[in-house]
């Protein structure tokens, strides 16, 4: 299965501290945080990895990670997301690198304690479909939040008012090759945007949507709290089982 790390977008919610410099860029505690990513991928035996970024300063991310070597890697892949069309337009731009197989897709902000690596065994015996990680958490409203019929999740809402349950769907995503066609099939959502909910929709309603519960602490650094949260958690008990 081959990876892919979002790391594109503005970083609007953390301005002005990523008004000059990408957000995955930003430090974690010890380290810029798009290496807890890449590390979350590599640790679920994930060696073919492209980096999707954009902006002014896309040219930083080679400066700083080369060809991975730090990670164990012997290459990492890179593509340029030109404006701000959301994460599954940044998602359609890996279709040559996928290859037609399978991807595990991870948000460049998404930090996590343990690994993905049983959902990922999981996801390669899975003959179809996709599979996305859930966490409890306490304010769902701020994500991608799903509702149950049974034990099947009956549809994503993203951002909802009123959450339907208390679990978020977080920013790790396995899809087979027909992601690229789900994608092409979007529109834009009211924020201009083509919406990684509304593909996780269409698997849904095509009934090959698997999903597993995150085991260890889970968040994403994208907002000054989450960014003061994740380096506090990093701090204490470390991330990615390192
Ligand atoms: C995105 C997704 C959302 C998901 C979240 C996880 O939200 O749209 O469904 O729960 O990532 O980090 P965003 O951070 O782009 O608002």
């Amino acid at each position: 299965m081959r990876g892919v790390v979002l790391a594109g977008g503005l970083g609007t919610r953390l301005d002005p501290i990523t008004r000059i410099i990408n957000k995955h860029l930003l430090p974690v505690y010890d380290k810029p945080m798009i290496y807890y990513p890449i590390r979350t991928l590599v640790n679920a035996g994930i060696e073919d990895i492209m980096i999707v970024t954009g902006g002014r300063d896309a040219g930083d991310f080679l400066r700083l990670l080369g060809n991975g070597r730090e990670f164990g890697l012997k290459h990492l892949d890179y593509t340029y997301q030109e404006g701000e069309g959301g994460i599954a337009e940044a998602l359609g731009l890996t279709r040559h690198f996928s290859r037609g197989g399978k991807l595990c897709v991870i948000l460049g902000d998404n930090i996590i304690q343990g690994n993905v690596v049983s959902a990922v065994r999981a996801f390669a015996r899975q003959d179809r479909g996709a599979r996305i990680l859930l966490k409890q958490v306490p304010d769902p409203g701020r994500y991608g939040v799903p509702t149950f019929s049974g034990p099947e999740i009956g549809e994503i809402e993203e951002k909802p008012a009123v959450p339907a349950s208390s679990y978020a769907v977080t920013g790790i995503y396995m899809f087979d090759e027909t992601v690229f066609e789900k994608i092409d099939r979007l529109e834009r959502s009211d924020r201009g945007e083509l919406e990684i909910t509304d593909v996780n929709n269409q698997y849904i309603r095509e009934g090959t949507m698997r999903w597993d519960v995150l085991d260890g602490w889970w968040t994403d650094a994208g907002t000054v709290d989450g960014l003061l949260r994740a380096s506090q958690l990093v701090a204490d008990t470390g991330a990615n089982n390192l």
